[in-house]
C-alpha cells in the first residue's frame, strides 16, 4: 500500500499567510499540521508516501522530511502546478503508485481516536473505501447517503440539500483501478478533477464500501484561522492532560518498529533543546529502563 498525501492547494481561506505557504505548515499546537495526516498513514504501517504540493512549499516539507529514511520512511515529493482538484493526485502520482494500491489523505485533515475504521479499510483487497462521518454542516462536504440497509446509495458533492449529515472525510483507500479512472475524468464545472467523481465511478462498479466512523472519533477539518485554533486548542488540552504528544512522527516510527532504538536516539541526537526533544528522550529511558 503506498500513501499520498495532497498537501497544496489555494488556501484561499488562509489569506494572507497563504501567499508565503501553503497552510499545511502552520502550528496545530506544537507541530506544523502535516504531521497530523502523516501520522495517520504511519500508523496504518504505510511506510512509501508521496507529499504533493506547490512549488512555494514542496522545499519546506523536504526541509522537514528529507527522504524520510531518518523516520523510515520513503517520502518522495511531486509538483501539482495549481489546484485542480483531489483527484490529480492519481495522475501526478502514476508512477509512484505503480501497480499497488493508494491511500489518500488530504494535508489538512486530522483523525484523533482509535483508527480501526482505517484497518479494516486497508485489509481489503479491492475496490474502494470512503468513510462516512456526522457534521452539522453537510453543504461543505461530499455528502453520502444510506438505504435502510445502512448501503451507501448516492455521494453528492456540496449539496444545496444534503440527503443526510454524513461527510466523506479527507481519507480514501483505493485499489489500483483509481489511476485509470482519475485519467478519464473530466473536469467539473468549478473546473476540479472532482474525489466524489471517483468514488461515484467505484459505486457505479459496485465496489464502493463506505464505513461509518464512530462519534468517539475526532475528524477535524482545517481550512480556516478558526478551525486551526479549535484545533491547537484540542491537542493542547489532550497533551497537557495525558504528558503524551499526538501525531510526534519519531515515536510513532518506534512504535510502528520503522526504526530501532539505535536510529531513535540518533534522530533526538540532531534536535535542539526543546520540549519536543525532552518528551522523546524520556520515550527512549522509559524503553531503556522497561
Ligand atoms: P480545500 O479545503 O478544498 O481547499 P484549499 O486548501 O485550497 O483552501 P481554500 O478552500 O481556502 O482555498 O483543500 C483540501 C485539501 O486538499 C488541502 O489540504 C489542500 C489540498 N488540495 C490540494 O493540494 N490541491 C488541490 O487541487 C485541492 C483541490 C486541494
Amino acid at each position: 500500500m503506498k500513501g499520498i498525501i495532497l498537501a497544496g492547494g489555494a488556501g484561499s481561506r488562509m489569506y494572507p499567510i497563504s501567499q508565503l505557504y501553503s497552510k499545511q505548515l502552520t502550528l496545530i499546537y506544537d507541530k506544523p499540521l502535516i504531521y497530523y495526516p502523516l501520522s495517520i498513514l504511519m500508523l496504518g504501517g504505510i511506510k512509501d508516501i508521496l507529499i504533493i504540493s506547490n512549488q512555494e512549499t514542496i522545499p519546506f516539507y523536504k526541509k522537514l522530511f528529507g527522504d524520510g529514511k531518518h523516520l523510515g520512511l520513503n517520502i518522495e515529493y511531486v509538483l501539482q502546478s495549481a489546484p485542480n482538484g483531489i483527484a490529480e493526485s492519481f495522475i501526478l502520482g502514476d508512477k509512484f503508485i505503480g501497480n499497488d494500491d493508494v491511500t489518500l489523505i488530504l494535508g489538512d485533515n486530522i483523525f484523533y481516536g482509535k483508527l480501526d475504521f482505517f484497518q479494516r479499510a486497508l485489509e481489503r483487497k479491492t475496490g474502494a473505501t470512503v468513510f462516512g462521518y456526522r457534521v452539522t454542516d453537510p453543504e461543505r462536504y461530499g455528502i453520502v447517503e444510506f438505504d435502510e440497509n445502512g448501503k451507501a446509495i448516492s455521494i453528492e458533492e456540496k449539496p444545496a440539500k444534503p440527503k443526510s449529515d454524513f461527510a466523506v472525510p479527507g481519507l480514501y483507500v483505493y485499489d489500483n483501478k483509481v489511476v485509470e479512472i482519475s485519467k478519464n475524468l473530466k473536469p467539473s464545472p468549478r473546473g476540479e478533477l472532482e474525489i466524489t467523481d471517483v468514488n461515484v465511478e467505484y459505486m457505479k462498479r459496485g465496489e464502493l464500501n463506505v464505513e461509518k466512523i464512530s462519534r468517539g472519533v475526532a475528524w477535524l477539518d482545517t481550512g480556516t484561522p478558526e478551525s486551526l485554533l479549535q484545533a491547537s486548542n484540542f491537542f493542547g488540552a489532550i497533551e497537557d492532560r495525558q504528558g503524551l504528544k499526538v501525531a510526534c512522527l519519531e515515536e510513532i516510527s518506534l512504535h510502528m518498529h520503522f526504526i530501532d532504538i539505535e536510529q531513535f536516539e540518533n534522530v533526538i541526537t540532531n534536535m535542539p533543546k526543546c520540549a519536543y526533544r525532552e518528551y522523546l528522550a524520556k520515550i527512549l529511558h522509559d524503553r531503556k529502563n522497561r
